[in-house]
């Protein structure tokens, strides 16, 4: 076994810089906003990972059950050499992948790719230990601007699963499905993972479960500005929102203040002052129809090859081809 290599193309500082530019459109914005990708600290990783095991929360679950059925079907059609992970975080997604890539197909290279280098280096190791005659190389970068770092050579399919794709605003994604295009060559792949458009009556339990952990997750990046940019946010003083906007066909989760707040986010020497009842953005979860996402891939320059989904139509594996 060779050990695993790990291209650093974000460091702590870049994180910080992000975070501090985000913060400031975002407080200062009407209605104010923040991006979902500022969740995810350790306690906010953790929190998602609790969210995953939530009888409410079905998309990992669903995703999985589909994966495992499929994952051989998948390999096939890919013929991959090099399989690259954006935002592998899920390791038994992961090793289903790996597995069905070295058995059905001539997988050489696993590039996983992370904004958590504690977390990539871990991933890393725990699967070059499984996988001795794979090449591991990581990657730690933003997915949405860092594209560009990934390594190069040998047939690849780019993997982006869990549902993630849905944090984009249409734009975002029309942007970003645009910008995998160019730097995949013609007939390479991408593995999408999208939740699709359910009943509200399942949808939205499954962004306000009866435990509160959706609610602790949402706060969560209150906790990390407080920490980050050392801001005064008082987190249990914000409430917790999950709504399904059906023109857009999106969960939004929002942050609702519970009375007249002023907040100082020192860092950026920033005064923030909310009212009660004032609401701000945290996040968008975009469900999709199959004709629209497969309608995006191909304004993006993909073909969509296959589409699988479970029983229930919950959720989709979308394996598309660069034309
Ligand atoms: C990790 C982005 C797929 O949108 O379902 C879970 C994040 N937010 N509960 C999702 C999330 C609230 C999750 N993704």
């Amino acid at each position: 076994m060779t050990a695993p290599t790990l291209d650093i193309h974000l460091s702590d500082d870049d994180l910080t810089a992000a975070l501090r530019s985000d913060a400031r459109l975002g407080l200062t914005a009407n209605p104010k906003w923040l991006p979902p990708k500022w969740f995810y600290d350790a306690r906010g990783s953790e929190l998602f990972e609790r969210i995953t095991e939530l009888p409410e929360y079905y998309p990992t679950r669903t995703e999985r059950a589909l994966l495992e059925r499929v994952v051989g079907e998948i390999a096939r059609a890919a013929q991959a050499e090099v399989l690259v992970e954006l935002g592998a975080g899920s390791a038994a997604k992961t090793r289903l992948l790996l597995t069905a890539l070295t058995t059905h197909a001539p997988l050489k290279t696993y590039v996983p790719q992370d904004v958590s280098a504690a977390a990539l280096r871990a991933a890393a190791d725990a699967v070059a230990a499984e996988f001795p005659g794979l090449a591991v190389h990581g990657v730690v970068s933003d997915f949405t601007d860092t594209l560009h770092n990934l390594p190069r050579g040998g047939r690849r399919m780019i993997a982006f699963l869990g549902g993630t794709i849905g944090n984009l605003v249409p734009d975002e994604r029309a942007e970003f499905l645009t910008s995998i295009r160019d730097v995949l060559e013609p007939g390479e792949q991408l593995l999408l993972g999208a939740g699709l458009v359910i009943d509200p009556a399942v949808l939205v339990p499954a962004y306000d479960d009866a435990a509160g952990i959706t609610a602790e997750f949402n706060r969560n990046v209150l906790h990390v500005l407080n920490s980050r940019l050392d801001a005064d946010f008082a987190p249990e003083k914000f409430r917790h929102i999950a709504i399904w906007d059906s023109a857009h066909e999106w969960i939004e989760m929002r942050l609702e203040a519970t009375e007249d707040m002023t907040v100082t986010v020192r860092a950026l020497d920033l005064t923030v002052r909310f009212a009660r009842g004032e609401q701000m953005r945290t996040e968008i979860s975009a469900k999709f129809l199959i004709e629209g996402l497969s309608a995006e891939l191909t304004i993006a320059g993909f073909g969509t090859e296959h589409v699988w989904t479970d029983p229930d139509d919950r959720f989709a594996l979308v394996l598309a081809r660069r034309r």
